[in-house]
C-alpha cells in the first residue's frame, strides 16, 4: 500500500477502510478484520459512528502488529471546549484500547474548536495521539479557525471525489503541505459518477472497476481516499489500484468532471444545530 508523509512527518496509507454507519455489534469488527484481511492498514473511525470499540477489538485479533496500522478516530461537537476534550480523547483512546491513536480530527467545524484543539495538541504532545487534523473545514470556516492554532492540521477530511474536486481549498492547504482527505470518494452511490462514460471507458482500457477509476484517479492526484463498500469483493478490489496509471491527458480529462458543488455543505443554515442535536455519545 503506498503511504503519504504528513506535515508532521508521519506516514498514512493512502487507502483508508471508513466505517461509517457500520454498526458496533460485530458487523465493524467483520468488516475490519476482512479489510485488514485485504490488505487495508487504515481504519477510519470516529466517536460518532458508535464503532471504536469493534475497531478496537478487531485490530488486536488481526494478529498484525499495532504500529503497521493507522488508526483516526474524531472528537464529536459535544466534545468542543478545552476540558471537555481532553473527556473525548480520553473516551476514544479507552474505547479503541489500541494504546494510541494515529490521527485524530476535529469531526465537525463548528463552536469552540479552538479550545479543542489546545486540548488535541497536548495530547499529541503526551503521545497518545501522533497526528491532528480537522473535517468539513471548507475555505471560509479553515481561514475562521486555523490561523488560531499553533499546530497546523496534518489534514483536512472532506467530501471530495472527481464531481466536486475541491480545487479552491486544495490551493488552500498545499499552502501548509495539509493532506486532503477525500470522503465520499465514489461519490457516494451517484451513479452518474461511476456510470460516467469516461470512467467507464478508463474502467474497460485498464481492465478496472468505475470505483477503482475513481480511486486511482484521485490517489494519483495527491489525495488520499476513503472508500467504503460492505461488498467483500469490492472492499478487495478498492486497494488493488497501484498496479496501473492514468496518462496525463487522462487526468486532465478526470479534472474537466468538476463541478465544484458538494452534497454536504457545511456552512448552509441549520447544519451545526442538526448535527448537534443528532446524538449524544456516552461513556
Ligand atoms: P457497496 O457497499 O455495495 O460496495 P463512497 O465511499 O463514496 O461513500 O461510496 C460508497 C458506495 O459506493 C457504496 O454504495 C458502495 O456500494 C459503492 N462502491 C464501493 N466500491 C465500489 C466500486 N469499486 N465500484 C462501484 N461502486 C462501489
Amino acid at each position: 500500500m503506498d503511504k503519504m508523509i504528513l506535515n508532521d512527518g508521519n506516514q498514512i496509507p493512502v487507502v483508508g477502510f471508513g466505517v461509517f454507519m457500520i454498526s458496533n455489534n460485530g458487523a465493524t469488527y467483520d468488516a475490519v478484520l476482512q479489510a485488514l484481511k485485504a490488505g487495508y492498514r487504515h481504519i477510519d473511525t470516529a466517536a460518532a459512528y458508535f464503532n471504536e470499540e469493534d475497531v478496537g477489538r478487531a485490530v488486536k485479533d488481526s494478529g498484525i502488529p499495532r504500529e503497521d496500522i493507522f488508526i483516526t478516530s474524531k472528537l464529536w461537537l459535544q466534545d468542543y471546549d478545552y476540558e471537555q476534550a481532553k473527556i473525548g480523547i480520553a473516551r476514544s483512546l479507552r474505547k479503541l484500547d489500541l494504546g494510541y491513536i494515529d490521527l485524530y480530527l476535529i469531526h465537525q467545524p463548528y463552536g469552540d474548536v479552538t479550545g479543542a484543539w489546545k486540548a488535541m495538541e497536548e495530547a499529541k504532545e503526551a503521545g497518545q495521539i501522533k497526528s491532528i487534523g480537522v473535517s468539513n473545514m471548507t475555505p471560509k470556516i479553515w481561514n475562521q479557525y486555523v490561523p488560531q492554532f499553533k499546530t497546523k492540521p496534518a489534514v483536512n477530511q472532506v467530501e471530495c471525489n472527481p464531481f466536486c474536486q475541491q480545487r479552491e481549498l486544495r490551493q488552500i492547504l498545499d499552502k501548509d503541505d495539509v493532506k486532503l482527505e477525500c470522503y465520499y470518494p465514489l461519490g457516494h452511490g451517484n451513479a452518474d459518477l461511476l456510470g460516467h462514460p469516461l470512467v467507464t471507458s478508463l474502467a474497460q482500457k485498464y481492465n478496472k472497476d468505475a470505483g477503482q477509476i475513481l480511486l486511482r484517479f484521485e490517489t494519483q492526484d495527491g489525495l488520499i481516499v476513503l472508500p467504503k463498500s460492505t461488498n467483500p469483493q469490492r472492499i478487495q478490489g478498492n486497494i488493488q489500484i497501484f498496479d496501473f496509471q492514468l496518462t496525463e491527458q487522462e487526468m486532465e480529462a478526470m479534472r474537466a468532471l468538476d463541478t465544484g458543488k458538494t452534497t454536504h455543505d457545511p456552512e448552509a443554515d441549520g447544519v451545526e444545530d442538526m448535527l448537534r442535536n443528532a446524538f449524544v455519545i456516552e461513556d
